[in-house]
């Protein structure tokens, strides 16, 4: 939430860091800008709206220096208009950040009696005053910043120059993810390994409570205190994934049509080819000692955990528990020693789901987390990782993620209980494994049939999903999917429930979303999808030929599956979903990529 870039290089550095933002924008992109120091001056600019605003406005005011600092906002306090838009500065300092200083309101009162008039209606602004508040006692800049970060309660990586010292810049963080990258030329800071150039060939992480001062030709790395903190430049290693749009239009469609290959990544990865067998790292609970799972994450992250619930509980057979990370870290519900709890996050940032693991490592239970980002703070807190291996995810709404979490939960299903060391059952699965990335190709083959369902939908305003057992988290996701980019208002229930209430808002208006794999509970989802039928609704459904030659008397749309083993049916059947939200949001003009208010890596509350 929120990205940083930060330069200082031999020459003008506003293309960096125009480059930087461009690749940080998912991170927020309602407002950006840039300030550089220039023969002792602090100069900035910034602009409301996406990146390419701040690109106009630099053809009018263009920059130039050797070291400067950049931001792109998703705005948490303050409207997102230019007056908000980070850097912000005082003539002394100017400052980028990430996160949130949650005694704002007290420092900022405190500045103002002392004089201080802010421009900013931000939390972020109090940075910046704070540390020109202790220049102007008489502090050296290091000791300034220092001092300035260690009365912020909250999080944050922050980017700083001082205009009284044209060459150095100043990164630290807390809580927010900040890397240190070393190029031909000179040295970057960004909150996003990928968002470096081919030029860096070598960075660190730095962790919290490092402040980093950087310049042309070197860095050091002290604590708050200003004590020393070596940290080391280690090989950047280049992750094979390509970046780029690749000739789709748009991040997300080229997203979900590399599903394929991120689905066969996964589990060859957790495949063992010299035993046959699958294998994931040692737990240090023997699961056989585990009396029941408690899974945690956030939106698409938490539908995932939904459907390794239903998973977990008929193969595994063990009992799971399943919460949305902003409730769990602040339910007081008695934890189980002997529960392990599992956390699944793409970025491995998300603030909630980062709490939650804090709240469950606190009541003694084994963390394990299910993440994308290996470097992130996630994989680094928990006692075991399972990597996802979506590779980088740019598209805001999450598609390929999603397939890889399914597929490593799936696999952690399998191996749980030891279920994977039977060599026959290992055998079968990895067969059937192997089959599944050329269903998917095949399917995404052609999108024609969801292309022409997606016009139908164009000028929808409502709409709900419906699915039963677990369906019903797969009946969630495309309702997130679609509301998230065709900004339709999308409720997904399980399809047996609506007779409970949900049933009321059910007319001709209504275009009802069913997913019902042949599975044995079709039958009770036909009746369901009568019950709505006879309402006047218009239904989509999404099942294989059978399943729709049998409720054709009932159907509006049809959208026709394959056939396909039964553990696989939650990967295939997200196809659909996630393609039927893109066209139909291409169809109403949306930025499908970048949708309005919202941001991937959620790192505030
Ligand atoms: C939806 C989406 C979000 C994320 C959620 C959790 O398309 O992307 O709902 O799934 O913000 O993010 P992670 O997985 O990074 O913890």
């Amino acid at each position: 939430m929120c990205g940083i870039f930060a330069a200082v290089n031999k020459t003008n550095v506003t293309n960096n860091l125009l480059g930087g933002l461009s690749s940080l924008s998912y991170r927020g992109y309602d407002s950006a800008g840039i300030a550089v120091v220039k023969q002792g001056n602090i100069e900035r600019v910034r602009a409301s709206g996406k990146l390419h605003e701040l690109e106009n406005r630099l053809h009018s005011y263009p920059l130039d220096g050797n070291i400067g600092i950049a931001h792109t906002r998703w705005a948490t306090h303050g409207i997102p208009n230019e007056k908000n838009a980070h850097p912000h500065m005082t003539s002394r300092v100017a400052v980028a950040h990430n996160g949130i200083v949650e005694n704002y309101e007290s420092l900022r009162r405190r500045l103002e009696t002392a004089g201080y008039i802010f421009e900013s209606e931000t939390d972020s602004e109090t940075i910046s005053q704070l540390i020109t508040y202790y220049l102007d006692l008489g502090l050296n800049h290091e000791q300034s910043l220092c001092k300035a970060l260690l009365e912020i309660e909250g999080s944050y990586g922050v980017a700083v120059i001082f205009q009284e010292q044209p060459k150095t810049l100043y990164a630290a963080r807390r809580g927010s993810p900040l890397i240190l990258g070393k190029g031909d030329s000179g040295f970057y800071v960004s909150s996003d390994i990928n968002a470096f150039s081919e030029d860096v060939s070598s960075i660190t992480y730095l962790k919290d409570g490092d402040v980093a001062k950087i310049n042309r030709d070197g860095f050091s790395v002290i604590n708050l205190q200003g004590e020393k903190t070596p940290r080391l430049l280690q090989k950047l290693e280049k992750d094979g994934c390509e970046s780029g749009k690749q000739g789709y239009d748009h991040f997300m469609l080229k997203e979900i049509h590399e599903q394929p290959d991120v689905f066969e990544r996964t589990w060859r990865h957790y495949f063992n080819n010299q035993r046959q067998a699958f294998q994931l790292p040692e737990f240090s609970v023997p699961d056989n000692e585990v009396n029941s799972i408690t899974i945690v994450a956030c939106g698409t992250s938490y539908f995932a955990g939904m459907v390794a619930k239903y998973w977990l509980e008929e193969y595994a057979k063990v009992p799971v528990n399943i919460d949305i990370a902003s409730e769990f870290r602040y339910r007081k519900a008695p934890l189980d020693q002997n529960s392990l709890a599992i956390f699944i996050s793409q970025s491995g940032e998300t603030a909630d789901t980062l709490a939650a693991m804090a709240h469950a490592k606190a009541a003694g239970l084994r963390c394990i987390s299910f993440v994308n980002i290996l470097t992130s703070t996630m994989a680094m807190e928990s006692d075991t990782v399972l990597p996802t291996l979506a590779g980088p995810e740019i598209g805001v709404a999450s598609t390929k993620a999603f397939i890889s979490q399914l597929t490593s939960l799936l696999i952690f299903t399998m191996s749980f209980r030891q279920q994977a060391h039977n060599k026959h059952k290992a055998q079968q699965a990895k067969e059937s494994m192997e089959q599944i990335p050329t269903l998917l190709r095949e399917y995404l083959s052609d999108t024609s049939s969801i292309q022409n369902v997606a016009k139908l939908l164009h000028k929808a305003e409502n709409m709900l999903y419906l699915g039963r057992g677990i369906a019903y988290p797969l009946a969630e996701e495309g309702a997130l999917k679609i509301k998230e980019i065709s900004y339709i208002h999308a409720e997904a229930f399980p399809a047996g429930e609506l007779k409970h209430g949900p049933l009321a808002l059910v007319d001709e208006k209504m275009p009802v979303l069913v997913i019902a794999p042949p599975d044995d509970l079709f039958a009770k989802t036909l009746s369901n999808l009568r019950e709505v039928a006879s309402r006047g609704a218009k239904i989509i459904l999404v099942s294989t030929r059978k399943g729709l030659d049998l409720a054709r008397d009932y159907v509006h749309a049809e959208i026709e599956m394959p056939e396909i083993a039964k553990q696989f049916i939650p990967i295939m059947y997200t196809l659909p979903l996630q393609l039927l939200a893109y066209y139909v949001a291409l169809g109403k003009g949306h930025d499908v990529d970048q949708p309005r208010n919202l941001a991937k890596s959620v790192t505030v509350e």
